[in-house]
């Protein structure tokens, strides 16, 4: 059994699907705080480091607006240009010193696997908020509960789905995240719909493959959208050698209403990690879908704060705690 207090989290690697169903039954806990129903101060004079060394709103936010409702205190730095790791410190260093003056840390930084070397100095549990193309497992676990939660309308639970990923699962870190914990499902079938040159790295495919789900590689999305649940993602420029590489793959495929109607099924889910680039080179979610019952992205950006809050709960050992520290809301909310 998986020991959340006082761990790191740092990759789906490291769930099985007991640690997971803790962490999305943890997350329902939290509904009533992020709505406004009840305060929970269960983490009052906690302190988290947000440390956000890649551009970030979603995460980012959400990670500190997590802690807050839990009662706790967040101090973020945000850019390695105001950080001291411009003036050649190492990672290492920075988490010795970051962690003396934290409970906890949450951490977005641009190379592969630097939140892993980060965690290695650190005297307190650190969060992994996306490591390069790597992973991004609190991404992969708000999905994961999103799922969970628009399946159950149809009496459908995370066995026996059939799921559309699109877009660029070369650099996406979501993908790569959520791909290895849907592998941890029964009987999943997953249709990778990308360029040839952005299709999903192959350990990702074969985590599936010897998992024994089946996994349908295409460049088409004609004829292979049918399914429940549609993720897009966006073409991550920032991870292309440069601009113009980035721009041979921009709008390729784009969803909108038209295509949605032609090739997806009548209640087909559609997820996004967000950002969705609107610019009309790319418009890879069309906003005629903005209308549409099931396109699910902001209630799945919604949903990042109560698995977020969970995850601070979890690691700082308070689950068992959060009714002790109920208050009532005084302000008007209309949430
Ligand atoms: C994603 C990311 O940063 O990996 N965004 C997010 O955290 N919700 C996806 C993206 O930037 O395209």
């Amino acid at each position: 059994m998986m020991i959340f207090q006082g761990s790191h989290i740092l990759s789906v690697s490291q769930f099985d699907r007991q640690a997971i169903a803790t962490i999305l039954a943890t997350s329902a806990l939290m509904a009533p705080y992020a709505s406004r129903k009840k305060r929970c101060c269960v983490l009052d004079g906690a302190i988290l480091s947000n440390l956000f060394f890649e551009p970030s709103t979603r995460t980012r936010v959400s990670f500190g607006t997590a802690f807050n409702l839990l009662g706790g205190y967040v101090r973020e730095t945000v850019g390695e240009e105001n950080s001291s790791l411009s003036k050649g410190e190492s990672l290492y260093d920075t988490a010795q010193v970051i962690s003396g003056y934290s409970d906890v840390i949450a951490m977005r930084h641009p190379k592969m696997h630097s939140v892993t070397e980060f965690a290695t100095g650190s005297s307190v549990p650190v969060i992994n908020g996306g490591d390069g193309a790597n992973e991004h497992p609190t991404q992969a676990l708000l999905d994961l509960f999103t799922i969970q939660s628009e399946m159950m309308q149809f009496g459908k639970s995370l066995d026996n789905l059939n799921i559309v990923l699109m877009g660029d699962l070369k650099h996406g870190r979501t993908v790569h995240s959520l791909s290895k914990l849907l592998s941890l499902y029964n009987n999943i079938k997953i249709t990778m719909v990308a360029p040839d040159a952005l299709q999903m790295p192959d350990s990702v495919i074969s985590t599936l493959t010897n998992a024994g789900h089946e996994v349908v590689l295409t460049d088409t999305m004609a004829g292979n959208l049918s399914s429940d649940v549609i993720y897009q993602t966006r073409i991550q420029q920032e991870r292309f050698a440069s601009k113009d590489e980035a721009e041979l793959y921009r709008g390729h495929f784009s969803l909108n209403r038209d295509i949605y109607q032609k090739y997806c099924r009548e209640n087909t889910v559609i997820m996004h990690p967000l950002p969705r680039d609107s610019r009309p080179e790319a418009n890879e979610l069309d906003t005629d879908l903005n209308d549409l019952d099931n396109l699910a992205i902001f209630r799945q950006a919604q949903n990042g704060v109560l698995v977020r809050m969970a995850l601070f709960a979890l690691t700082l050992g308070v689950e068992d705690q959060l009714s002790q520290y109920e208050k009532p809301v005084n302000w008007y909310t209309n949430k």
